[in-house]
């Protein structure tokens, strides 16, 4: 099978076509996960997935990941439901710059979001190149972040007093779980190497991201605000429209991401699986 991949022409991002997801072989699985790496976010549009075919689209490429916070949809335990209602007035969920579930030992390493229904306008998905952003990084930004050890810690968005947290809970349709495991802390370096393309990139970034290790706050805060700064810029973005049945997995260790939005009025849902850490990938 021959895949179609029409890149973005913006700083990441690319659409598949030519090929139905509920019937991959290995060399055009191989072929996607190839272009993945290469793309940093797929997209492939008029794809009719069960719940299931989302699963097994996933486990082709990597285990499951370990998803705190959210209870999943009935069934299906891997498979969490980002929803939101025509009338729901609660703050945007994910409106924040993030890499997914940066605060845990072994991250997932991408992501996929299956839309089911799609509101006519708003509700797009950023994505910021984390590799293209580091490449084009001033010598002296680079010189103040190089070698230094990040701490993160999923407590503003999902410990009780989070944004997400016990006073959140009424009117908001996705199934949030706050915890106190979210007070938890972390360390990942800013700088990483990406296990498979070999390539340096910035990993996660403030959010997540609540200090530096071994550095006051009083000087790590205005340096990951100097540095999200950098991060974010429009020169390193990738605006993804959605479709309805169109399927987007992109890779957390090289972008950031953040959803939109802009359709009051409007229902949304997708259902999201996360690709876990791969080890296989890393031991190659
Ligand atoms: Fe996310």
């Amino acid at each position: 099978m021959t895949i179609d991949i029409t890149p973005s022409g913006q700083a990441c991002g690319a659409t598949v076509r030519g090929v139905d997801l509920r019937a991959l072989d290995g060399s055009t699985t191989a072929a996607i996960r190839s272009a993945w790496l290469d793309h940093k976010v797929l997209a492939f549009p008029d794809q009719d997935l069960t719940d299931d075919d989302l699963e097994a689209f996933t486990l082709r490429f990597g285990p499951f990941g370990d998803d705190p916070f959210f209870a999943p949809i009935d069934d299906h335990p891997h498979i969490a439901a980002i929803r939101r209602t025509a009338d729901e007035t609660s703050s945007l969920f994910a409106e924040n710059w993030h890499a997914d579930w940066s605060f845990q030992e072994y991250p997932p390493d991408g992501t996929c979001l299956y839309s089911k229904i799609v509101p006519p306008v708003g509700g797009d998905t950023l994505y910021t190149n984390q590799q293209a952003a580091l490449d084009a990084m001033p010598a002296d930004l680079r010189d103040r972040i190089e070698g230094l050890v990040a701490i993160h810690s999923a407590r503003g968005g999902y410990a009780p007093d989070g944004t997400y947290g016990d006073d959140d809970a009424a009117g908001r349709s996705m199934q949030i779980r706050p915890s106190e495991d979210a007070y938890a802390t972390q360390l990942h370096p800013l700088i990483r190497t990406h296990p498979e393309t070999g390539a340096e990139t910035l990993y996660s970034t403030i959010g997540y991201i609540i200090g530096i290790d071994g550095m006051d706050d009083d000087e790590a805060r205005p340096l990951l605000g100097e540095l999200y700064g950098w991060q974010i810029r429009d020169e390193f973005q990738y605006r993804h429209r959605w479709e309805p049945n169109m399927l987007v997995m992109w890779d957390n260790r090289c972008v950031l991401h953040r959803a939109t939005g802009g359709y009051e009025g409007h229902e949304r849902l997708l259902h999201r699986t996360t690709i876990g850490y791969n080890a296989d990938v890393r031991a190659a």
